[in-house]
């Protein structure tokens, strides 16, 4: 399929929820390093095969500061919030490593394995509440996010009832439709209330994340307060909302396919190998990792010149048929393992295993305990979020 490169503009549509938009296949296929057009004008390159977006997110040359010149920006509003950021995730080496070490302990496989049960609990808890509410009740509101913000807040120390502040925030500053205006709002707003939290944990710490933070590395002068309140910001809104929107977008995709659901009711082992599944499916971070060239580098045989921006598209990585025989087939029982729904290279997720047992205990715990769980709505009155930097639905009214 030949496609015209000047019409490209980015983001594209999509024409199945459950799918990446249509032109990623004939690009990955005859032109994997596409231009394409942005608001601002600028034409970063798009990739869409595995490899090359591997081999640029392996690749230290690749920044990925959005305050460098040919940073690709997707959205106006969302410009103004990455260029304020100042967390790990945008910052490259060494300063990244040096913060992003702070952190890691907070989030290791023995960290994560004594909070399953304090997981299975929640999830319990969130089930029985909704289960007791009228039939259609919305399914994101009432599970899918409180469930990933009582976890984040918890380990953070944060109080949960503060949630509509950063729920707020998240809306605002990952929505494409913000103005630079009420970006910048929102973010006075958060950064605010995350200095009174820190404030506060300086005259009271208490056993989380925060009071660590405070007490080991601010106090000791390894980090001023600025870069704290970045790394709190990082953390919380990174743990709640893609979480949430691949609850929400995981449970529409088994119900819409019940062969695949059937299995893993059938066959609890299956589930970790079915969150990989669903995790690659849907993709949900789909407008990509974004990168800018600090010199001329070869990537696979292709030139990207220094100060060239590069969106390193996961979705289309992800429906790649050289690793994902049969790509667009949802099957639980594939080896989704190699996927790159975390990223990869030195950004790669550093939430991923708790965000995998949050995803395990939901899928396991809901479709036992609310085995005719269905959608109470016709699928084409769903609204999915093609507006939001994460992708999910809106609402998910359900029956069961
Ligand atoms: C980074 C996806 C859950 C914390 C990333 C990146 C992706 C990603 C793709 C890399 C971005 C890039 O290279 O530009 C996801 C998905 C999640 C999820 C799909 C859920 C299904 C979480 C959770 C946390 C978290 C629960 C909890 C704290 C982070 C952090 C980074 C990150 C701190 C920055 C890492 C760095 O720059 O070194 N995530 N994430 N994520 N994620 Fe997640």
């Amino acid at each position: 399929m030949a496609l015209d490169l000047a019409e490209l503009s980015y983001p594209m549509q999509r024409s199945c929820p459950f799918h990446p938009p249509e032109a990623y296949a004939p690009l990955r296929e005859n032109q994997p390093f596409a231009r394409v057009r942005l608001w601002d004008g600028s034409h970063p390159y798009l990739l869409t095969r595995y490899e090359d977006i591997r081999a640029v997110l392996a690749e230290p040359r690749f920044s990925c500061e959005p305050v460098r010149e040919g940073f690709p920006h997707v959205y106006e509003g969302r410009m103004v919030a990455d260029k304020a950021d100042r967390s790990f995730l945008r910052l490259d080496n060494p300063e990244h490593d040096r913060l992003r070490r702070m952190v890691t302990k907070e989030f290791t496989v023995k960290k994560v394995q004594a909070l399953r049960p304090y997981i299975q609990a929640t999830v319990d808890r969130l089930i029985d509440n909704y289960a007791a509410m009228p039939q259609g009740s919305d399914f994101v509101e009432h599970f899918a996010a409180p469930l990933p913000t009582d976890i984040i807040t918890l380990l953070l120390g944060i109080p949960y009832e503060d949630h509509e502040i950063f729920h707020r925030a998240t809306r605002i500053q990952f929505g494409s439709r913000s103005t630079p205006a009420e970006v910048r709002e929102s973010l006075a707003e958060l950064f605010g209330y995350l200095d009174a939290l820190i404030t506060r944990k300086e005259a009271e710490p208490a056993d989380d994340v925060v009071s660590r933070l405070v007490h080991d590395q601010y106090r000791p002068g390894h980090i001023d307060r600025i870069t704290l309140i970045n790394i709190v910001r990082l953390l919380l809104s990174a743990g709640h909302q893609t979480t949430q929107n691949m609850t929400a977008l995981g449970v529409l995709t088994l119900l819409q396919h019940p062969d695949q659901l059937a299995l893993i009711r059938a066959d609890a082992s299956l589930i970790p190998g079915a969150v990989e599944e669903l995790l690659r499916f849907s993709s949900i971070l789909h407008t990509g990792a974004r990168r800018v060239a600090l010199e001329d580098i070869d990537v696979n045989g292709h030139l990207v010149r220094a100060g060239e921006g590069v969106i390193c598209s996961i979705p289309a990585a992800n429906r790649d048929g050289e690793l994902f025989p049969d790509p667009d087939r949802f099957d639980v029982t594939r080896d989704a393992g190699p996927h790159v729904a975390f990223g990869f290279g030195v950004h790669q997720c550093l939430g991923q295993v708790l965000a995998r047992a949050e995803l395990q205990i939901v899928y396991e715990t809901l479709f036992r305990r609310l085995p005719e769980l269905r959608l109470a709505v016709p699928f084409e009155s769903l609204r999915f979020r093609h507006d939001m930097f994460v992708y999910g639905v809106h609402e998910l009214p359900l029956a069961w």
